[in-house]
């Protein structure tokens, strides 16, 4: 999710925050605005536009030209991360409530915004925006009696969900009122001003001694000096930490690379891509941007899966979840085929087009194509409005937050998840249970728990990193769901550290590709206890019989599966059908390391886009 700046004090507001802005770009984001408050004027002043935060600046050289607007000394600034509304000019943050008096900007996810908006569309309450946000501008006026803070409050104790937030009101010139509950937000105090930020890299250049909010906590700022109460305005202190990281540190959290950032985001990115989409009590998802209900996903006899690289293989979970929890037969297709291969549509297949960057050309001409022979199209994707999104017309985003990265890592393990809960929810329109859907959202519910459990093996990980780093060339071999993970965690490697790395059913081993092994070949076995492992280890061993060293992602506790290898990845014991989230996680940071003990340019692989909008 993306930026908030905000500022009070003696200086320029609007080109404080601006500056912010531009500190924060590199977190990704699809459009920008700003909100300031010249003393005494009638209203607030907002610009806020879609694209970059130069097209903002543009924007103000036009809308801001009045010298009481440029001086004032209040305001609030935001890079938006889209995830409920198209990036456009009236989605884009601030948002104002419905008389103008309060601006807000937000980070997060209102999981009950459609419920809070009802609500207040019958006090009258008329919206601009689709998006979660605006609700809780709305909100805060409906709840103000005079008291911004405890306005704020009331108005964040309705809402379910994350935010960070920064909120500035024309009855109170002076001050900004700031909260968080899962999204960070950062406070800088110096002598003459205080400025609220969701990131540090905003706060640096004027201090570094910051404070950092705790979910629940409520600021409020004013020139120099700050407030922090609970939602229920109990004092509470939060110490002052000092930041001693040079800018570029801060941009990537502290971490070398993006991809190291994005590979430890998971647990809090999975828990946004299932947030609010399970239905435990029911044995099923809720997933409205399928926009289909249950009549229409019955219909549904036939999924073909379109997609390419790192989403192909995610696109190959998703088919196993489709047939063992649907009953329905699913078949993947590179995107790049699928176009030109005059594809079987029947009156109900439903065509999946899965893209992180939701632009990949070859997927997006698939969808094109499926759109023609009349398929229903589902887009799964991350960057909200991207194209194939908007062409799919209907599907399901990954909530994943900007991938940086060339290297995709946090967007597989959610497009696994998403798949997980829109098999579900095609299941529970045919034989699948209410407890066998159960089972499944309460596992899903502690797939964040579960990929954390890996990053707290990464030590272990390094170690293995170390002792294969020098290779030139490596296998990696799964079968059943493990299969794609073998393909996926070539394909990391690969692209990565540039070891040749393939990956191969592991039954196909012995049908030519076992003449390759050697000594020097290491094979990466993808054998969590889950049905198939005997025959995985019959193969672990057809490849130490020809003296390939053997490393196997295995489940923590199995005690089987050490004599047959030379090195164990361990990963946590979970169903086999969550397996693929932990093993590839496990072989994200094996690449990772690999490719940051070979010193290779992790982020920017050679030869490399992280989106290939080229045939
Ligand atoms: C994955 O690590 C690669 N960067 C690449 O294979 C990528 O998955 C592929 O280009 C598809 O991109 P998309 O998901 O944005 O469509
Ligand atoms: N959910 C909000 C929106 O879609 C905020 C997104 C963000 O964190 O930037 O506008």
């Amino acid at each position: 999710m993306c930026g908030i700046v905000g500022y009070v004090g003696s200086g320029k507001a609007a080109g404080i925050i601006v500056s912010g802005l531009h500190r924060l770009e590199y977190r990704g984001y699809d459009s920008a605005g700003i909100a300031v408050y010249p003393q005494g004027a009638d209203h607030l002043q907002v610009v806020k536009t879609p694209g970059k935060i130069d097209d903002l600046e543009k924007l103000m050289l036009t809308e801001f030209q009045d010298p009481a607007v440029l001086n004032a000394t209040i305001g609030i600034g935001h890079t938006r991360w889209a995830t409920h509304g198209e990036p456009n000019q009236v989605n884009a943050h601030p948002h104002m409530s419905g008389q103008g008096n309060f601006a807000i900007v937000h980070n997060g996810i209102i999981e009950n915004y459609r419920d809070l908006k009802l609500k207040l569309e019958k006090k009258d309450h008329h919206f601009r925006s689709e998006t979660d946000s605006e609700v809780l501008a709305h909100l805060i006026e409906e709840c103000y009696e005079g008291d911004l803070r405890a306005a704020v409050a009331a108005a964040l104790e309705q809402v379910e969900g994350t935010y960070g937030i920064a909120v500035i009101c024309k009855e109170h010139p002076d001050m900004i009122v700031a909260a968080r509950k899962g999204s960070p937000i950062a406070i800088g105090v110096c002598d003459d001003a205080t400025i609220v930020a969701s990131d540090v890299s905003a706060i640096i250049n004027h201090t570094n001694k910051v404070i950092f909010l705790d979910d629940g906590d409520v600021l409020l700022a004013r020139k120099g000096d700050i407030d922090i109460t609970s939602l229920k305005n109990v004092p509470v202190s939060r110490e002052l930490t000092n930041i001693d990281w040079d800018l570029t540190q801060i941009e990537k959290g502290g971490y070398e690379h993006f991809m190291h950032k994005e590979i430890h985001e998971q647990p809090e990115a999975l828990a946004n891509a299932i947030r609010g989409r399970l239905v435990v009590e029911d044995g099923t998802s809720k997933l409205s941007g399928m926009q289909m209900d249950a009549y229409e996903l019955a219909r549904i006899d036939r999924v073909l899966i379109a997609a390419c690289g790192t989403s192909f293989y995610a696109g190959m979970v998703g088919k196993y979840y489709f047939e063992d929890f649907a009953d329905i037969p699913a078949e993947i297709q590179q995107a790049a085929e699928f176009r030109y291969r005059n594809p079987i549509i029947q009156r109900d297949t439903c065509m999946l087009a899965i893209s992180q960057s939701g632009e990949t050309a070859d997927t997006l001409a698939a969808v094109r194509e499926a759109k023609r022979k009349g398929a229903i199209v589902l887009g799964l994707c991350n960057v909200v409005g991207s194209t194939i999104a908007r062409e799919a017309g209907r599907g399901v985003y990954l909530h994943a937050g900007p991938e940086i990265g060339v290297a995709s890592t946090k967007a597989f393990t959610c497009q696994v998840a998403v798949l997980a809960m829109m098999a579900v929810a095609l299941g529970r329109t045919r034989r699948l249970s209410i407890q066998a859907g159960r089972q499944i959202a309460e596992s899903l519910q502690k797939v964040p728990e579960l990929a954390q459990k890996v990053l707290d093996q990464e030590k272990a990980i390094i170690t293995v990193a170390e002792k294969y780093a020098g290779v030139q060339d490596a296998f990696f071999i799964g079968r059943g769901y493990m299969y794609p993970c073998a393909m996926e965690g070539a394909l990391k490697l690969k692209e990565i550290s540039y070891i040749h790395a393939e990956g191969y059913h592991a039954a196909e081993l012995k049908h030519g590709p076992i003449a390759l092994l050697e000594e020097n070949v290491p094979v990466f076995a993808c054998c969590p206890d889950v049905p198939g492992k005997s025959k995985t280890i019959g193969n672990m061993q057809e490849c130490r019989a020809r003296k390939a060293p053997v490393i196997a992602f295995a489940t923590e506790g199995d005690e089987e599966i050490a004599p047959h290898c030379d090195d164990l990845i361990v990963i946590p014991r979970c169903p086999e059908f969550l397996a693929p989230i932990p093993v590839v996680i496990a072989e994200q940071l094996l690449a990772y390391h690999v490719a940051r003990l070979r010193g290779l340019p992790i982020d920017q692989p050679r030869n490399l886009a992280k989106s290939v909008t080229v045939e």
